[in-house]
């Protein structure tokens, strides 16, 4: 009997090949939605494997209640929505997506730190408004990025792609992370900063850590006041890493320049604070959605659980907890 897979939603079709060409049998979240917990637990059913989205809760509960699962490999490079260590004790293995969609989210947040700078979403707006009668020597100033400091919190792959794209718009390039980024330091010239000090430096903060216990909230009332105030934050990681009712605040009360956020705390909530604001540009999650990443993810996921249902290790495993 062939083993079957659950894909907890439609993904792009050459991850769905590479299941079905590896003999298992497949079946896919027929609804365009995120399943419940109970859907999921009961779509789980006899399954030996999982393709997960970073939509799924995929908690102990999750775990207690599919008791057939043997791997489960998530479309998403960020794996904050799996409790590893319940994974572990079950014997299960896990994988993710790094790498394929470095470039993806690069290349988005540079959007984000153009479309703030430039004020291009409310430029948009004043247009299709019908509000432009005529180019005007004062009308929607924003800021250049020339010369100005691009401060980076977590120099992983997306943080090292995006401040090698620094240079190109004659940015400066601080950054920090537990480790050194001698890329980063060689190609872009970055200098490593604490973060107090990243913060009061850079005109723009760009975000690149995964959700951890140490990085939830990372930024908060103290670090956004610590920023300068025509500074701009942006968010390409995760939500939980700011504190979204202080940067509301912080934003309303002119305390910073603005914010480009990719990345909510309540995902797909939205602080209703944020969402009447000019000087915020807000985008639903999209770092990764471009149809080459999003093809090479689907592919990356399929070949991982392909691999831990056939007793091969993943390519991209997920470092379980040590005891
Ligand atoms: C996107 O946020 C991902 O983790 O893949």
């Amino acid at each position: 009997m062939p083993e079957k897979v659950f894909v907890s939603r439609s993904i792009p079709r050459p991850g769905l090949d590479i299941l079905e060409a590896a003999g298992f049998r497949v079946e896919v979240n027929p609804e365009e939605r995120v399943l419940t917990a109970e859907e999921l637990v009961r779509s789980c059913r006899e399954k030996a494997g999982l393709l997960c989205l970073l939509t799924d809760t995929i908690d102990r509960s999750f775990l207690d209640q599919a008791t057939t699962l043997k791997a489960i490999a998530t479309m998403s490079v960020g794996y904050n929505h799996i409790d590893l260590e319940a994974a572990k004790e079950k014997g299960i293995g896990v994988a993710n997506t790094p790498g394929v969609l470095t470039d993806a989210t690069a290349e988005l947040t540079w959007a984000l730190i153009l479309a703030v700078a430039r004020r291009i979403p409310e430029a948009t707006r004043f247009l299709r408004g019908g509000e432009f009668t005529g180019w005007g020597p004062i009308l929607l100033l924003g800021v250049e990025l020339n010369g100005k400091t691009l401060g980076i919190v977590g120099a992983g792959r997306i943080g090292t792609a995006v401040g090698l794209k620094a240079a190109a718009f004659g940015m400066k390039v601080v950054y920090l992370d537990p480790g050194r980024c001698p890329e980063l330091e060689k190609r872009a010239g970055a200098e490593k900063l604490p973060l107090e000090r990243l913060l009061a430096e850079a005109d723009f903060v760009t975000l690149h850590v995964p959700l951890t216990e140490e990085t939830r909230c990372l930024i908060g009332r103290g670090e956004l006041r610590r920023m300068k105030p025509t500074a701009f934050l942006i968010n390409t990681s995760r939500g939980p890493v700011i504190d979204e009712e202080a940067l509301a605040e912080a934003l309303r009360e002119k305390e910073i320049a603005g914010a480009g956020l990719d990345v909510y705390e309540k995902e797909p909530h939205v602080h209703p604070g944020l969402l009447t604001l000019q000087n915020v540009v807000l985008l639903p999650h999209i770092g990764s959605a471009t149809v080459e990443t999003r093809s090479r993810m689907a592919v990356m996921a399929a070949e991982n659980l392909a691999a831990m249902l056939s007793g091969k290790p993943p390519k991209n495993p997920v470092p379980l907890p040590r005891n």
